[in-house]
């Protein structure tokens, strides 16, 4: 059955592991309406990040060299856990095509790969070079040289319908200008029956690590990492505006829904600094 909400229904989602119900029982949340009290005073809306395909790729451009660097420190290595954990819960079978999207240095793509013992196909594609040209040298010097990294905008895929078993994106999303686009096309060149899978930053929603992650995120991080990156885009100060303003948790389930995903379910990781959001494409569209 799809579940999307072009069919009328009210929106479905699954919290995987919720916090309060033990590992194994699921708990549905219902979307529903709520009345909200306007606060007495109402700041004033953030600036919409810029996303511009040219931005976003020339930051990246001048971070590639120091990514993985940087990305294991700020994150406590806890980043490569989380990757881990994605391939689990969305394992690849013998003979499946598994596509990660905004790939960037190809961490997720090379777990995918390791994970398949030479019996999954792995592709990974990006719009940035200099990240593309990162995950090659790993590739090569990993063993992995069979990976084709492939210079892609996620909103445009270069990849006919149906054409993988899983398709991933991991930290890429945020970025992409389009969010419905890239769901969108993650969702078309996904076969019936396969799974796209979304792994992002979400802000935990309990207290008091709530208080302790926005202090970590906003004052911390972007001092280290504009210290260590040295790009002139302030890739560290785009990081945590770029993660206030996506959609989490409901919301985002919500889109993948809309990009016509069913049984959406997430999976929040470290207390909720990470989710992984696993969505079905259905197998008929009844
Ligand atoms: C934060 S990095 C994540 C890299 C990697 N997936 C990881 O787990 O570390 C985001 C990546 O998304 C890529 N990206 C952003 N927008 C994109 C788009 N529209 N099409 C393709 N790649 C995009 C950037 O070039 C960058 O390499």
């Amino acid at each position: 059955m799809l579940d999307g909400l072009s069919h009328g229904d009210r929106p479905r989602f699954a919290l995987a592991r919720p916090p309060f119900y033990g590992d194994n029982k699921r708990l549905a949340i219902a979307a529903c309406p709520r009345v909200f009290q306007m606060p007495a005073t109402v700041p004033p809306p953030a600036a919409p990040v810029d996303k511009s395909g040219e931005r976003v790729r020339r930051m990246f451009g001048q971070i590639a060299g120091r990514y993985d660097l940087l990305n294991h420190l700020l994150s406590l290595n806890i980043d490569k856990a989380w990757r881990r954990r994605t391939v689990k819960l969305v394992p690849p079978a013998v003979g499946m095509r598994v596509l990660d999207v905004c790939t960037g240095t190809g961490d997720l793509a090379l777990a995918y790969h390791a994970a398949g013992d030479g019996q999954v196909e792995v592709v990974g594609t990006d719009f940035c070079h200099e990240m593309l040209e990162v995950a090659r040298q790993k590739g090569a010097t990993g063993g992995r040289e069979s990976i084709p990294w492939i210079e892609a905008d996620a909103q445009h895929l270069p990849f006919d319908d149906d054409a993988f078993d899983i398709v991933t994106v991991a930290f890429g999303l945020r970025n992409v200008a389009d969010t419905d686009a890239g769901l969108r096309e993650m969702t078309r060149v996904c076969r019936p029956g396969g799974k796209v899978a979304v792994l992002e930053f979400t802000t935990p929603r309990k207290q008091p690590l709530k208080g302790m992650y926005g202090w970590y995120f906003r004052r911390v991080l972007p001092r280290i990492g504009q210290l260590l990156a040295r790009n002139h885009e302030c890739a560290y100060d785009y990081l945590p505006a770029s993660v206030g303003q996506f959609p989490q948790y409901e919301q985002l389930a919500q889109r993948m829904q809309a990009a016509g995903l069913s049984d959406v379910v997430f999976h929040p990781f470290t207390l909720g600094v990470a989710t992984l959001y696993v969505g079905a494409k259905p197998t008929t569209d009844c």
